[in-house]
């Protein structure tokens, strides 16, 4: 059995509190593993201007893997009015950590399954059992955007479009540019990411969510890469639909959806709606996957009206480790943690507030730690 080097990022509110639920459930399988505290978070925003710092890159750089928790983002005015004195005035714009984290070490699948645990009590159907693949590094999470717009932006954009002649006279604080940029390279990798975790998983259809009869240029391209892609994968059946159709059929029908691939943000978008399919926030857990790191996290935010109170409920990032024990390749170890959960959702005995139950947040871990 080897040793991990496991970089552990509580991060802020109730990211702690999950983490630590997180950690009696991975001490009762004994994974041979050192993990290793990284400082991530608004504290760090606070004090040094920088929500990731480096040493927490290089941290990850040197782990096998990571578990991350939670944390909290606010808009860029509000994050600079909270900086110490020492740091007020100078010019640090505030990006969500997560996000940077993500494009720093290139981590561009976001894998998020979403599947419904016989007798949770908020399943909105017993059968879903649907795998996200959000592209996880570019589209309109590139961080390319102007406010106000300068002037050798819109004189660029004038000469580019005669859509934008409405825009082009108006003053550059009047309006607000955020590009949505996509590449062949990201599409085809986050295409070939979900076709190949559906033929290795046994699963039988890939969706292509999209917006492409109106996003042409971007939405378009990632269509046509993922039916290229689609062709090296021929026992697996394709589908597409446009993102907005997609929330009503998913609702709708949502057993006839298996394994979804889309851009950035409508992937981020389709996997809350898949995650309430299955119980909400509580229950959604992702991988933000490179070739060679894997940083592992319950979907939810750091919830900071419920911080300290050891409420929340922790199966998300419970969930999320069972993912981190799977990529590492331990796959022994993950199906326990997740047969330990099954059975303690299906008796329904330890039940957190948002399932109807009063147990707190490390009372479910040591229900699910005690059938390890
Ligand atoms: C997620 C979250 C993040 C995102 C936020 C916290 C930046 O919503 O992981 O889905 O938008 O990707
Ligand atoms: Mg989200």
């Amino acid at each position: 059995m080897s040793s991990y080097k496991i970089a552990w990022l509580p991060g802020d509110g109730i990211g702690k509190e999950v983490l630590e639920a997180t950690k009696i459930v991975l001490d009762s399988i004994h994974l041979s593993a050192d993990y290793i505290q990284g400082d991530i978070g608004w504290d760090f925003w606070r004090t040094e201007g920088d929500a990731l710092p480096q040493r927490t890159i290089d941290l990850l750089r040197e782990s096998d893997a990571a578990m991350f928790g939670a944390i909290t983002s606010k808009p860029a005015k509000a994050a600079e009015a909270e900086l110490v004195p020492e740091l007020q005035g100078e010019k640090r714009v505030y990006r969500s950590p997560i996000v940077r984290m993500r494009q720093v070490l290139d981590l561009y699948i976001c894998q998020r399954p979403c599947k419904a645990y016989a007798g949770n009590p908020l399943n909105h159907d017993e059968n879903v059992d649907i795998v996200v693949f959000r592209e996880n590094t570019e589209d309109l999470y590139a961080g390319v955007e102007f406010f106000p717009v300068n002037s050798d932006v819109s004189e660029v954009l004038a000469e580019h479009s005669a859509n934008f002649a409405s825009f082009k006279d108006l003053p550059g604080d009047e309006y607000a540019i955020s590009c949505k940029i996509n590449t062949k390279k990201g599409c085809e990798r986050i295409a070939r990411a979900a076709f190949e975790y559906a033929v290795r998983n046994k699963r039988r259809k890939v969706t292509i969510v999209h917006k492409a009869n109106v996003v042409r240029s971007t939405d378009g391209m990632f269509l046509e890469i993922c039916r290229e892609v689609a062709k090296d994968y021929p026992k697996i059946e394709v589908d597409d639909a446009n993102i907005d159709a997609m929330c009503m059929w998913l609702l709708k029908n949502p057993l006839n959806y298996d394994v979804l691939v889309a851009p950035n943000l409508y992937g981020d978008i389709i996997s809350d709606l898949c995650a309430q399919m299955v119980g909400g926030l509580g229950f959604g857990c992702s991988g933000n996957i490179s070739q060679d790191m894997g940083v592992f996290e319950p979907t939810h935010g750091s919830a900071p009206k419920y911080a300290g109170q050891y409420k929340v409920n922790p199966i998300a990032s419970i969930l999320a480790a069972k993912m981190m024990l799977d990529w590492l390749g331990e796959e022994g170890y993950a199906d326990a943690v997740e047969s330990a959960v099954a059975e303690v959702i299906a008796e329904g005995k330890v039940r957190t507030y948002d399932m109807g139950g009063d147990a707190t947040t490390l009372e479910m871990a040591h229900a699910i730690a005690a059938k390890l």
